[in-house]
Parts: C-alpha cells; structure tokens; sequence
C-alpha cells in the first residue's frame, strides 16, 4: 500500500517510483526477463492500472519521438513493453505476502512446475542472483531462496533462515534451509541470514498456502508456507547473494537506490559524483 511513502503514494503506486529514470517495478520486469522467464505475472490492488499501463505499447508517444528525433529516449520508452509479457492478477485484500504469492495459482499452465518471485521493493544487485538460484534448484530440485547478511539490529524486520552447509556443493555460498522464521525477536532469531525478496518456489507451495494460518502482524506469511514444506522434508536450499540490496519501500532505502544506481551510469554518474564529493565536503566543515 506504499504507506511508508507517503504523501507521494496518495496518488502514483510505489512501484512507479523511478529509480534515476526507470520504474523499480520496471526494472524487477527486466531482472525477471534477464533471467530467462517469458511471461510476468503483476500481483496488484484494483486502482494501481498505472502499474500495467506502464508495460503496454504507447504508440503515439513512440511516433512523436521519432518525429523529433529523441532516439535514445525512444528506446527508453520502447523498452518496458518488449521486455516480456505481462498480467495482472487482482489482490482484492491486503491479507499478506503468502496470499499475494496464491493468487498467482489460477494463472499458471499445468507445465509450470516452479515460479520466480521478486519483490520489487527489494532491488538485488548485480542482477544475475535469479539464475544462479535456477542452477541450484536443477542440482538439487525443490525450492530455492535468496539471502543476504543482515545487521544483528536489523532480523526482526526479516524472514530469517537456519542453515547448514551442504559438503560438495559445487556453488559457493549455497547452503541447507532447516527452517524458516518471520519477523523474529533477535533473541529468537536462527541467524543473520535474512529473506531478500527473490524466490523459486516449486508449485507445492499453493499447498502449503492453503495450510497456514495468519503469522507475524496477523499476515499469512509466504515465510510460514516455506517452513511448512520444509518440515515435510521438501528440499530447500540459500543462495547468499554478496552483492548490493537495496530497500525500494522506504525513502532511505530508495535514495541510497537512486543515488547507487546514477554513480554507475554514464549519464548521471560522472557530475553527480563530482557534486556528492563538493556537498560532503561542504557538510563535514559547516
Ligand atoms: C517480506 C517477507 C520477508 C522478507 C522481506 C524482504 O517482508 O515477508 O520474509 O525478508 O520481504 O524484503 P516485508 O518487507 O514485506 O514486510
């Protein structure tokens, strides 16, 4: 419900936000495309339309800009609907992430026997994570999750794993689910291994959804599904990325996003670097 970004998500959804220039939930569309899925399915509200509008063709803006010749901004704006096909699917309750995740069921083909879930509040990167967690779901089936180090003050704000390491494994850095906890107290929590919002789930967790009871905040818990197929011996398995991660969700999270994602382009990078040096500066000696 983007509250944290209020006032700006009075009127434009979150995930319109852009990141530099380009919508976050552009770029989770174009990290799911990267990865190799063909089709997006967009867990959404009734009146975010904004959010799939941004996926369809507009002609007449493409024509104008060709017209006058803003060729680069023409394959901007061309980008979001070629990258790869995309549906909504109508959340009609804010009931939790788990339910979120079980809408997606009546969307999917009877040969779908896995799905990729990445939420866009989490910006993961270098992107790549997604594949590296194929790989490990082919040598080891089931599920596969996506981790990152948290700060020790910061679990209670995750879903956090109890892990083993796996001998031989031939990636590094994958590691044995044992369980899975929501939300914990620090005291309570298994690790510092934290959820980082990128997911394959093998199709047993619609199962597994249908089974759990609201958890933390009163919410049904994707979190809760997993620990539940884990405790029925599925085979679940981290990839702790070691990149970046930034939080979309919030303004502190969003600002170092933007501020990460302009230092490496061309474009903005080179002058806002110089102006970031200038204004640190200035900060430290006032
Ligand atoms: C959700 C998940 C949590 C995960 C987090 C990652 O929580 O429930 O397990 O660690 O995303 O961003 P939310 O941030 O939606 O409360």
């Amino acid at each position: 419900m983007g509250t944290r970004f209020l006032p700006a998500t009075k009127t434009v959804p979150k995930e319109l936000l852009p990141v530099v220039d380009t919508p976050g939930i552009e770029l989770a569309a174009g990290e799911a495309a990267d990865s190799g899925a063909s089709r997006l399915l967009i867990v959404t509200t009734a009146g975010k339309d904004g959010v799939v509008s941004h996926f369809i063709k507009d002609l007449a803006l493409e024509s104008h800009l060709a017209a006058k010749g803003k060729h680069t901004l023409l394959e901007k704006v061309r980008k979001s609907s070629s990258l790869i096909d995309v549906e909504a699917v109508i959340q009609n309750r804010p009931l939790g992430l788990g339910h979120a995740v079980g809408c997606a069921e009546q969307s999917l083909g009877d040969d779908e026997d896995a799905i990729a879930v990445l939420l866009p509040d989490d910006l993961v990167q270098p992107s790549g994570i997604l594949q590296t967690m194929s790989q490990v779901r082919a040598e080891h089936g089931g599920t596969v999750l996506c981790a990152v180090d948290v700060p020790k003050s910061q679990v209670s704000s995750y879903g956090v794993f109890h892990v083993e390491e796996v001998p031989g494994v031939s990636q590094p850095d994958v590691m044995k689910v044992l369980g899975m906890v929501e939300k914990p107290q620090l005291a309570d929590a298994p690790s510092t291994l934290a959820a980082a919002g990128r997911y394959i789930l093998d199709r047993q967790i619609f199962d597994a959804l249908r089974r759990i009871e609201p958890g933390a905040g009163g919410e049904l818990q994707l979190t809760d599904a997993i620990a539940l197929l884990i405790k029925q011996g599925h085979p679940v398995h981290v990839v702790v990325h070691r990149g970046t991660r930034h939080d979309l969700g919030n303004p502190g999270g969003y600002l170092r996003a933007a501020v990460d994602t302009a230092l490496n382009g061309d474009e903005y990078g080179p002058a806002l670097r110089k102006w970031l040096i200038k204004r640190l500066e200035l900060g430290d000696n006032a």
